[in-house]
C-alpha cells in the first residue's frame, strides 16, 4: 500500500468536481492512508458530509466553531496532524484566499497552520482558469512551496471544452505518491539506462558515429541512483563520468555490443530508459586494415568511395517484445521535423509506456549542450511539455513522471486485484 500509516487531510471546496473527491477518499483509504475531511459550506451544497464520514471512517469537520453546542474545531491540531494536506477540488475563490492569507473558514485556517506538504488540485471553468489573477495566485502558491496538480483539459461542467477539469482521482493519488514518497518510491528497484552514441567501425581507425554526448543518459542514471535505484548504465563512447555508487557502468562501442549488454540485463530490471543515440546502420563489413585513398593525388576530379551499410538491431523494439507487465519501458526521440507525429509513431511501434521527445529545432535542446527542452508523450497521447532546463533538472522531471506512471500502475493493479 502506497500510503500505509500516512495522514491525509483532504479539503473539499464548492465545485461540481467535489463528487470526484469521494473516489479520491476511497483510493487514499485503500492505499492505507488515514483520511480526515474538511468540507467548506459551499462544498456541502454539492456533496454531503455523511458520504465522506462513511468513506474516510472519520468524522467530517466543516465549521470553525459550533454556536449551538459551543464547541470549536481545532484547526491548529488538524494542520499539525496531517502529513499531507490536499485541497481537491480547489475553486478560484479558495485559491485566491489561500494566496492572500485570508482565513474565514476552517479549511483556510487549517491551511495557514499546516506544517506539511500542501497539494492543490484546481477545478474551474476555462476562462476563470485562464484569468491572470488565478494564474498569479497559483504562481504565488507554488512559490510558497505548495504543489499544483492539474487541471486537465476536457469537457467542463459548463458544457465548454478547455483547461479547468480537476485531475482524475487516480492521477492525484499518483502525483501525491510521486512527490511525497519521492525518496523511497524507487528504492530497491533496478533500472537499465542507455547513453551516448555508438560507433560503427569502417576500418581500424574510422567509424560512423553521431554527436551524442551522453549527458542526458548519465543525468538520468545519477537521478535514479540518487533515489535508491540500482542502475545498469550501458554507455557508448563518452567522456562522462558516473559518480553514484548505485551505478554499474558497462562500456560498449557499437550498436551490436549495446544490444548484447541490454539483452543480458533487461530481464532483471523494473525500468528501462533508452536514451542512447544508437546508429541505425553499420558498415556491412569493417575493413581489417586501414582503407587507403585510391586516387592518391593522381587526378583533379572527385573520386568516390561507397560503403555497404546494413541496419542494426533496434534494441528498444526488441526489449518491448520481451517486456512484462511489471516493467516500464521508456524511449527517446530526437527529431528535426514533424516531431510529434514521428514520436507518436515510435511510441506505438515500440510499445512504450512513454516517449521523451526533443527537437533540434528548439534552441538549447538535443545533443552536446548542458540543457534540453523536452515533451513527454504517453500511451493515451497525452502530451506534457517542459521548459528549457539544465539536463540534470530534465532528468529529475523525467524520473518524477516515471514515478507517477509506476504509482498509477500499482494503483491499477490494486484495483484489478480487489475488483473494485
Ligand atoms: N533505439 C534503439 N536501437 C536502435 C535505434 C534506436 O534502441 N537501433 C532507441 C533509441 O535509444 C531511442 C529510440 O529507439 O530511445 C528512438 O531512436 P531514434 O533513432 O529516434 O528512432 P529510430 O527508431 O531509429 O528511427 P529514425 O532514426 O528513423 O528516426
Amino acid at each position: 500500500m502506497l500510503f500505509s500509516g500516512k495522514k491525509v487531510l483532504l479539503g473539499i471546496t464548492g465545485g461540481i468536481a467535489a463528487y470526484k473527491s469521494a473516489v479520491l477518499t476511497r483510493l487514499l483509504v485503500k492505499e492505507g492512508a488515514q483520511v480526515k475531511v474538511i468540507l467548506t459550506d459551499s462544498a456541502k451544497a454539492f456533496i454531503t458530509p455523511l458520504t465522506f464520514a462513511t468513506l474516510s471512517k472519520n468524522p467530517v469537520v466543516t465549521d470553525l466553531y459550533n454556536t449551538t453546542d459551543g464547541t470549536w474545531s481545532n484547526h491548529v491540531e488538524l494542520g499539525r496532524w496531517a502529513d499531507i494536506f490536499l485541497v481537491a477540488p480547489a475553486t478560484a475563490n479558495t485559491i485566491g484566499k489561500m494566496a492572500a492569507g485570508i482565513c474565514d473558514n476552517l479549511l483556510l485556517a487549517a491551511y495557514l497552520s499546516a506544517r506539511c506538504q500542501v497539494y492543490i488540485a484546481p477545478a474551474m471553468d476555462l476562462d476563470m482558469f485562464a484569468h491572470p489573477s488565478v494564474r498569479t495566485n497559483l504562481r504565488l502558491l507554488k512559490s510558497f512551496g505548495n504543489y499544483i496538480i492539474g487541471p486537465n483539459s476536457g469537457e467542463l461542467a459548463s458544457g465548454l471544452k478547455g483547461e479547468g477539469r480537476m485531475a482524475e482521482p487516480e492521477e492525484i493519488v499518483a502525483f501525491l505518491a510521486s512527490q511525497f514518497l519521492k525518496k523511497d518510491h524507487l528504492k530497491g528497484k533496478t533500472a537499465l539506462v542507455t547513453a551516448g552514441p555508438t560507433y560503427e567501425a569502417i576500418d581500424p581507425v574510422r567509424f560512423i558515429g553521431n554527436h551524442s554526448s551522453g549527458k542526458m543518459g548519465f543525468a538520468l542514471a545519477e537521478e535514479l541512483a540518487g533515489r535508491g535505484t540500482h542502475v545498469v548504465l550501458v554507455t557508448g563512447p563518452t567522456s562522462q563520468v558516473a559518480e553514484h555508487p548505485n551505478i554499474r557502468r558497462i562500456d560498449v562501442v557499437s550498436a551490436q555490443e549495446m544490444h548484447i549488454a541490454c539483452l543480458s540485463h533487461f530481464h532483471k530490471c523494473d525500468i528501462a530508459i533508452l536514451s542512447a543515440a544508437v546508429a541505425d546502420y553499420r558498415p556491412l563489413t569493417a575493413a581489417k586494415e586501414k582503407i587507403k585513398k585510391k586516387s592518391a593525388g593522381l587526378s583533379a576530379s572527385e573520386p568516390t568511395l561507397s560503403l555497404d551499410l546494413v541496419e542494426t538491431k533496434d534494441i528498444l523494439k526488441e526489449l518491448s517484445q520481451k517486456k512484462t507487465s511489471r516493467q516500464l519501458l521508456v524511449g527517446f526521440a530526437l527529431e528535426t521535423a514533424n516531431e510529434l507525429n514521428f514520436a507518436k509513431e515510435k511510441l506505438k511501434k515500440k510499445n512504450l509506456d512513454f516517449i521523451v521527445l526533443n527537437s533540434l529545432k528548439d534552441k538549447g535542446a538535443g545533443f552536446k549542450g548542458d540543457t534540453n527542452k523536452i515533451s513527454i508523450l504517453d500511451k493515451n497521447n497525452k502530451i506534457s511539455k517542459f521548459e528549457l532546463k539544465d539536463k540534470k533538472e530534465v532528468a529529475a522531471d523525467i524520473v518524477d513522471y516515471l514515478v507517477q506512471k509506476l504509482s498509477k500502475k500499482n494503483i491499477k493493479k490494486g484495483i484489478n486485484k480487489n475488483g473494485n
